[in-house]
């Protein structure tokens, strides 16, 4: 595991953007921490590695939006709103995890469905600094 600071959402998309230049078709990476903390601020990063700037929508209502490039499809989950894995499993969520990049926002909630290396970024937020964030990554490749 390992430890990170950021200290403004450009800085969190800046680790976002390296992390992205890792990845590759199957990887899922679970994105975890309190509303606010970031975890879309991440997921833009990672667009924006892959080219896909300013493309992105909030999966408030949906539960996935999909994303691709002439290489690559991305699929952003939120799953917030779900409230058990079986509605994962009704909107055919783990068919989607070898066929791309899967970013999943409280993703924690499918640990034991998850491929079993899947990727966890566990972002903190910082009680006396309202744009400092501890961002932890596990089993995550980052130099
Ligand atoms: N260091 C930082 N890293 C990321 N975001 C930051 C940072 N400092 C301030 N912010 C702000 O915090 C907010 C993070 O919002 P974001 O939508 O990414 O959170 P979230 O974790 O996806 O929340 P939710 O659980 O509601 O989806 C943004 O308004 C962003 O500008
Ligand atoms: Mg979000």
């Amino acid at each position: 595991m390992q430890e990170l600071i950021s200290n403004s959402s450009d800085e969190t998309k800046e680790i976002a953007k390296k992390i992205a230049s890792n990845l590759k078709k199957g990887d899922v990476i679970v994105l975890s921490g309190e509303l606010g903390a970031g975890k879309t601020k991440f997921t833009e990063g990672v667009l924006e590695y892959f080219g896909l700037n300013n493309e992105i929508s909030s999966p408030t209502f949906t539960i996935v939006n999909e994303y691709s490039t002439d290489d690559i499809n991305i699929y952003h989950f939120d799953v917030y709103r779900l409230e058990d894995i079986d509605e994962f499993y009704a909107i055919g969520g783990e068919e989607y995890f070898d066929k791309g990049i899967c970013i999943i926002e409280w993703g924690e909630m499918l640990e034991e469905i998850l491929p079993k290396n899947y990727k966890k970024v566990i972002f903190d937020r910082d009680l006396k600094n309202e744009n400092r964030r501890k961002i932890k990554l596990e089993n995550i490749c980052y130099k």
